[in-house]
């Protein structure tokens, strides 16, 4: 059973992907943690902060985590076909100091799933999203998909996931990406 780390890369506090986040954690197997993180107060990457300031307090605590842990979700929403700046910039970041990227990164279990207002459930910047994976040297899972969209109709208000066809899906996936990162 693995100890799994779900990254959604929107702040809206409506934000489907978190909801996606909150409901992969719910419906994870007995055994499988699954803890939420949001990029909430991450500064845009600037060199010149990170020389004067070094890598952000919580940057560095959530580069421990993932450390620690079996695998990485990344929960990504889509904008204008490509990935959102705050979850690139989230990226980025955890990718500082370069000699950490093996530490954090390094063979690390990652999975990727996304919502969106649009059918497409994020399918393109999940796809965006490979060669930034590939060059941190993590070890992408493709057992399952899962594109969540039109998200409007998969959430209720309350952000609870409601279409039984993608509970299933999500359901699937995360008792997959649990057998892979936790070597079962
Ligand atoms: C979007 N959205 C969007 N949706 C989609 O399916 N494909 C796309 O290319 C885009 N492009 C896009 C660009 C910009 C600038 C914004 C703000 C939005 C809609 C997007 O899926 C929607 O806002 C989601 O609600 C974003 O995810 P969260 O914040 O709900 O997690």
């Amino acid at each position: 059973m693995a100890r799994l780390i779900a990254l959604s890369g929107s702040l809206r506090s409506g934000s489907y992907n978190t909801a996606l986040a909150r409901a992969l954690a719910q419906r994870a197997p007995a055994g499988c943690e699954v803890e939420v993180v949001t990029p909430a107060d991450v500064p845009l990457y600037d060199g010149d902060l990170e020389a004067e300031h070094g890598v952000p307090k919580g940057v560095e605590q959530l580069k421990d985590r993932i450390a620690d842990a079996d695998g990485l979700i990344l929960v990504t929403p889509e904008y204008n076909q490509g990935v959102p700046g705050v979850m690139k910039n989230m990226i980025d970041w955890l990718s500082r100091p370069p000699q950490d990227i093996g530490r954090v990164f390094g063979d690390r279990a990652v999975a990727l799933c996304g919502a969106s207002a649009g059918a497409g459930g994020t399918r393109a910047a999940q796809y965006a999203l490979l060669p930034t994976l590939r060059a941190l040297g993590t070890r992408i899972w493709s057992g399952k998909t899962l594109y969540v969209g039109p998200a409007g109709r998969m959430f209720d208000d309350a952000g609870e996931l409601v279409d039984e066809d993608i509970a299933k899906r999500a359901d699937d996936f995360i008792a997959g990406f649990d057998r892979y990162a936790g070597g079962g």
